[in-house]
């Protein structure tokens, strides 16, 4: 079975939360010099996940200084309070978690009406089924192979089946979304997620620290899936 066969071309999508916060708008000019296309935006509410990182004030500050892709993932327990203001922001796709309590399918169509792409998010330890309420309504699903929170940390070889679990939901409901992951991504671990049918990879540490970042990007950029 090509569980793959339809995966869109893979996409590296540098985390801001590992370059320069007192120089944000000097790293995200190191993420379009690399040539990549995204920028991953991480916000942290001191609750949801036990860490905070920046709000919607930061990310329009920096919507002027580029034209990437903003792709803003959520770690909020109450994200449906904040989508008004980070589309205001310039967001242009959000991500919200399905673990906290909260009105997903609203939340959903309140990115989605304003023109913006939506998708959902799942913990290491959260099963790919908790997706099948909304599979028609997304363009992307953010399976975390860390515990959100913190940059930095291992990755968890264990999600790797969900990847390929999720891909296979994918193909039997004919759905298209992108299927992204998060936490623990460098040159060993983006082929892995990559065989495994993930298709988008955020990467904070390992690209900020990359020698040589276009070639990081390229590299990833260049698996075949
Ligand atoms: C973790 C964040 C990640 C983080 C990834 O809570 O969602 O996006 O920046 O960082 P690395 O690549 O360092 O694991
Ligand atoms: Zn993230």
């Amino acid at each position: 079975m090509l569980l793959n066969s339809h995966s869109p071309k893979p996409i590296l999508a540098p985390s801001l939360l590992a370059g320069d916060h007192a120089r944000l708008a000097d790293s995200v000019q190191l993420v379009e010099q690399a040539g990549a296309q995204w920028l991953h935006l991480d916000i942290m509410d001191g609750h949801f996940v036990p860490n905070l990182s920046f709000g919607p004030q930061t990310v329009k500050a920096l919507r002027p200084h580029t034209s990437l892709f903003f792709d803003v993932h959520l770690m909020l327990a109450n994200p449906h309070h904040f989508i008004d203001p980070f589309i205001e922001a310039g967001a242009d796709q959000i991500t919200i978690h399905v673990e906290p309590d909260y009105p997903i399918a609203d939340t959903l169509d309140a990115i989605r009406s304003a023109g913006k792409k939506c998708g959902l998010v799942l913990n290491p330890d959260t099963p790919a089924s908790a997706l099948e309420p909304w599979i028609d309504m997304i363009d992307m699903v953010l399976l975390m192979t860390v515990q959100p929170g913190f940059g930095g940390q291992s990755f968890r070889n264990d999600v790797l089946p969900k990847i390929a679990a999720v891909a296979a939901i994918r193909q039997s409901r004919k759905a298209a979304f992108r299927i992204q992951v998060d936490g623990g991504i460098d040159s060993e671990t983006a082929p892995l997620c990559l065989k495994a049918g993930a298709d988008t990879l955020v990467a904070g540490t390992a690209f900020f620290k990359a020698n040589d970042r276009s070639d990081f990007r390229r590299q990833i950029e260049a698996v075949e899936c």
